[in-house]
Order: C-alpha cells, then structure tokens, then sequence
C-alpha cells in the first residue's frame, strides 16, 4: 500500500554541496535555499558542524545558518557530530540537528574517527544536552544497503544502530544507501528489519543513485508504506568518506516519479527545476536530474 504523501527531504546544500572542491559561497547556498524555499520544499538540510579540516566545504555553516531568512513552516536541520558541534549549532539558535551513524564499523571510522559503540555514546551525550535546549534531533544510519569498505551489511546490523539512535530519541530516523549499492529487495529486507525496532512513519529513506537503483529502491520502500524521502536537487553530492558515491537521488526525478503516482507532495515541479538550475549553472554542471535534462531539452 502505498502512502498518500511523502515527506521530501531536501539535502543538497549539505550532503549534495559538501563534497564540492572549491568553497560555494554562503550567497549562492543562501540562493539556493530561497529557491528550494519557494519549490514548497518543508525541510532544509543547510550545513553541518563537522571539523572544517574534515570537510572544508561546511566550514561556512555558522555563518550560513545566521543568515537564512526562516520561513515558517520550514525546518533546517544542521548535522552534528559531537558536543563541539553541538555548542555551534546552539551558539547560532539551530532548532533542529542531525546526528549520524553507521551500520559499518569502518565506515563509523573513516567518517567519525570512532567506533560504532563510541558514536552512539557520544550522541547520547549530544541528545541530553540538545534535548534540555528543545532541539529536535534526527538519526542518519549509514551504509545501510552495503559499504565501501566492509561490502555487505546485514539487515539485523541496521535495526541495531537504528533501535539506539530511536531510543536515545530521535524523532526520525534516516536509512542510508551511502554509496548507491542496494536493490530493491534488499531495500524490502531492510526495512522489514528495522521497522521490528522502529515504526515506519519514522524513517526515511536516503539513497544514493551511483548504481542507476535509487528510484526502484525508494519504489520498493514505499511499498512498505516508508513516507519520508531525503533527496537532492539537481542530484548533487556524494560523501568525501565514501569514494566513488555520487549524487544522492535527485529531486526532481523523486517528484515525477511521486507525481506519477499520485502521491502529494506539496512541491512545484517548475520552481523545484530553477532551483536546480540555479545551483547547476553555478557549479558549471550538467543537471545529473534525468527529468531536468528532458525537460530541458523539450
Ligand atoms: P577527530 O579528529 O577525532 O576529533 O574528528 P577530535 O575531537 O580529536 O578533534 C580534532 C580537531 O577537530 C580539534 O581541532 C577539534 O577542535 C576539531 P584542533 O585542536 O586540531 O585544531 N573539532 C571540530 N571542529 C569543528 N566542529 C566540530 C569539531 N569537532 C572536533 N564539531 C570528527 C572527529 C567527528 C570531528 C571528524 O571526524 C569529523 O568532523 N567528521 C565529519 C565527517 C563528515 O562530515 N562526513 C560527512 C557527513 S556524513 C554523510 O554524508 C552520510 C549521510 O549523508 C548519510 C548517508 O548518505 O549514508 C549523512
Ligand atoms: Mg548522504
């Protein structure tokens, strides 16, 4: 059965800008969510506060975030990686931050320089002292359909560190295919796995397209009633800790497809495709959105 309406995600000015070599500026980003603001887009994933030495390219979220022009109705989680972290986001009045763990030992490592059990320790940290200040707080699992380093991951590994994230107190928890590995039946089996720990209405889906499979893998998890897709305009990005990830999914082709099926979404296709070709013309890309080269081509 599949949901009357999703929840889109928007996270190309994070995940879809982050692995960029050369700093976009603070004014094209904050072009680009105004943009995504008027897409009808309801949540926003701006920026993170990871270690600049890390990833050069979020180094400007502070700074970022002070000088959107918040919409209501609109959200603009930020991701956190730790306390420091943490302090940033509150030092600049973030409402909403995401933390983020993998089903992967090695990925957890090369991502956040700590174990699976480390991370969710110091998210716990991160959680009661977000929670005192009235944030609300979202989950990513990573590497949840397959990892760069490890190959396969086992359904059973992914409700684990999704069952600790939901019960440290994640309102929703993010499920994802980090580097684009997964099919849909394995997508089915992950899901069927960790809605044992967690309630469906609660996850997302956010899946990478570098195998060509995002789409069938978001059909086949919204068979399983998943309502909550992250994606990114113009299917920017990749992850700087997992070589050869592209783009997530891009947005434009989530829409169609959702438009196909009647699944409300509130987005306006038209609007949503300015938004990425603001960011492509920018960054001198082609579009990776299919839907936004045939139209444009039409
Ligand atoms: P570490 O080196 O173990 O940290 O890194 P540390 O605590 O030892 O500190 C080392 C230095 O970093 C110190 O500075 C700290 O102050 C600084 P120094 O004394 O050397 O000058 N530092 C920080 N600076 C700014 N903000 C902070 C912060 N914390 C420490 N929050 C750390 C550990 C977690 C910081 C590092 O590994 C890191 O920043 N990792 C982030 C990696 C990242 O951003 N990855 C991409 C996002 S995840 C993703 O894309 C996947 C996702 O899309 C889902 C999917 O697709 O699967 C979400
Ligand atoms: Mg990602």
């Amino acid at each position: 059965q599949l949901p009357e309406r999703v929840k889109i995600v928007e996270v190309g000015p994070r995940d879809g800008l982050q692995n960029e070599a050369a700093p976009v500026p603070v004014e094209v980003k904050l072009g680009l969510i105004e943009r995504l603001e008027k897409a009808g887009v309801s949540v926003i994933e701006a920026g993170s506060f990871v270690s600049p030495k890390w990833v050069p390219q979020m180094a400007s979220s502070a700074e970022l975030f002070q000088q959107i022009d918040q919409k209501p109705g609109v959200s603009y989680p930020m991701l956190v990686p730790n306390l420091k972290g943490l302090e940033s986001a509150l030092s600049v009045g973030v409402k909403e931050i995401a933390i983020f763990a993998a089903a992967s030992e090695s990925f957890t490592q090369k991502n956040i320089n700590c174990s699976i059990e480390d991370s969710i320790a110091r998210y716990s940290d991160v959680m009661v002292q977000a929670k005192q200040h009235g944030l609300l707080v979202r989950g990513y699992v990573s590497c949840v359909l397959g990892c760069p380093y490890e190959g396969e991951i086992a359904p059973e590994r992914v409700a684990d560190v999704a069952r600790s994230l939901y019960e440290l107190g994640c309102y929703e928890i993010s499920l994802g295919d980090t580097v684009g590995v997964g099919t849909p039946a394995k997508a089915q089996q992950m899901i069927d796995a960790v809605t044992k720990c967690v309630p469906v209405e609660n996850l997302a889906a956010h899946f990478h397209d570098t195998y060509g499979q995002a789409l069938a893998n978001l059909f086949a998890v919204l068979q399983r009633g998943v309502s909550i897709i992250d994606s990114s305009v113009s299917g920017l990005g990749g992850c700087p800790y997992a070589k050869g990830a592209s783009g997530n999914v891009a947005t434009e082709d989530v829409l169609y497809m959702l438009n196909g099926l009647g699944i409300q979404t509130g987005l306006d296709m038209e609007r949503l495709l300015q938004a990425g070709d603001f960011i492509s013309r920018y960054l001198q890309r082609e579009p990776a959105s299919k839907v936004a080269r045939a139209l444009s081509a039409a």
